[in-house]
């Protein structure tokens, strides 16, 4: 176990139902630690970068034009295992396996509308939080 900063993106269904209040204090409360916290309307570009591993996947073009369909709120979250804890919280991608109590198995019904993402990994959260605070002061 470590001390890890992982990224986080509140989806644009997310920010648009209100929801960034209670997911974010689902992740204070948990004992996370806020560490950056930004605003944005997603590029297509970085948008295909984020998401570089399912090119070519046949639903990637939904997939980019649905994060870059309204601001999304990118948070750098910071704690003892924050990587796999945070995806714990955040439940299975499929809302429809997602576990009652859950972020997905409490706010969400659809696959391609999942409110919240996480890093999978310590490859992926550096890589992530470089091209969503690319200041490095997270
Ligand atoms: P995310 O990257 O958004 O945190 O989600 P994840 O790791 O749980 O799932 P991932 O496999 O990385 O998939 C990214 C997003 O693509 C959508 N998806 N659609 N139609 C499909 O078969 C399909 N599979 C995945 C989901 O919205 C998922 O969050
Ligand atoms: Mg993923």
């Amino acid at each position: 176990m470590a001390t890890e900063t992982t990224l986080v993106l509140v989806k644009p269904d997310g920010v648009s139902r209100g929801l960034c209040g209670e997911i974010v204090g689902r992740f204070e409360r948990r004992g996370y630690e806020l560490r950056g916290a930004r605003l944005l309307k997603i590029t297509r570009a970085l948008a295909q970068r984020h998401y570089a591993e399912h090119r070519g996947k046949p639903f990637f073009g939904e997939l980019v034009s649905f994060i870059t369909s309204g601001p999304v709120l990118a948070l750098a979250v910071r704690g003892e295992n924050a990587i796999d804890g945070v995806r714990a919280l955040m439940g299975a991608t499929d809302p429809a396996d997602s576990a009652p109590g859950t972020i997905r198995g409490d706010l969400a019904t659809l696959l391609g509308e999942n409110v919240v993402h996480g890093s999978d990994s310590k490859a992926s959260a550096k890589r992530e939080l470089a091209l969503f605070f690319p200041d490095g002061l997270v």
